[in-house]
């Protein structure tokens, strides 16, 4: 087992790609901590009831306090905080005419805040431990920009992005690694209100002809995730089907 008496905190873990990278870490042995704003209690529950070591933490991660209150929880209970998966993301759609002060502000403040507010509380512990990583669940649309008008997700996926590689050069020398995963087309509920027109277009521009499974989306986190990428950091790792090859 890849992750044995790892504790990994992973966001947006009720559903989609997060309960599938909750699930993957677990079968590797880690203790997985599930936060959710909807469902968290459920998913751990069925986790737990697998054997698995599972831990429900209900949160908004935009309230600052309660993510910081979580994080410190699970580090007095285990002692140690090895890994942050940072998946919980929104998705605001509607171009630049439609979309409103309101949204904007909403996806910002998931997607990028509540990122920063997870590694802002978990960086601490790992300072400590002298190891750590991090793992940001991106899109393509922090690339290339969005493909699916919504210029908002773009913009805050490509914070993530340049997030990610300012942290990895600041925590290098405390044995901290900060990646992301860059997906695109993955069948979850986020892409389940696709027009069929669309998403038939969408396909047909992917090399691979297909849409991913979230579980394809698992592996990626989990190599990020284990020593089999010991020399990596600051990577942003396409999991695309071919969409997009830089
Ligand atoms: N599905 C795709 O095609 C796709 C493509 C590229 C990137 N992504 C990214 O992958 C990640 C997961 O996407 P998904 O498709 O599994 O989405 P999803 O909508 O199926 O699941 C997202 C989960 O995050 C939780 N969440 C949302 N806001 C939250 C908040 N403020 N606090 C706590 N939890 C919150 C939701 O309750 C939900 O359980 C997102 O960051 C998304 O942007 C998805």
């Amino acid at each position: 087992m890849e992750l044995q008496n790892k504790v990994a905190v992973i966001t947006g873990a009720a559903r989609g790609i997060g309960l599938e990278i909750a699930r993957l870490f677990a079968r590797e042995g880690a203790c997985v901590v599930l936060v959710d704003r909807n469902g968290a209690e459920k998913a751990a529950e069925a986790l737990k009831k697998q054997h698995y070591d599972a831990i429900a933490s209900p949160l908004d991660i935009t309230d600052a306090n309660a993510v910081n209150n979580a994080v410190e929880t699970v580090a007095g209970a285990r002692g140690h905080i090895d890994i942050l998966v940072n998946n919980a993301g929104i998705i605001a759609r509607g171009d630049i005419f439609d979309l409103t002060r309101g949204q904007w502000l909403q996806v910002m403040d998931v997607n990028v805040n509540g990122n920063f507010y997870l590694c802002k509380a978990v960086v601490p512990f790992m300072i400590r431990q002298h190891s750590g990583i991090i793992i940001n669940i991106t899109s393509i649309a922090g690339k290339m920009g969005d493909i699916t008008a919504a210029p908002v997700y773009g913009a805050s996926k490509g914070a993530i992005n340049t997030l990610t590689k300012s942290l990895a050069r600041q925590l290098a020398d405390y044995g901290i690694r900060v990646n992301a995963v860059a997906p695109h087309a993955i069948e979850t509920d986020m892409s389940a209100d696709w027009p069929e027109e669309k998403r038939q277009e969408v396909i047909g521009a992917i090399p691979l002809k297909r849409m991913g499974r979230p579980e394809e989306v698992a592996e990626a986190a989990l190599f990020l995730a284990s020593e089999r990428s010991s020399f990596i950091t600051g990577e942003i790792l396409n999991v695309n089907g071919g969409q997009l090859m830089d």
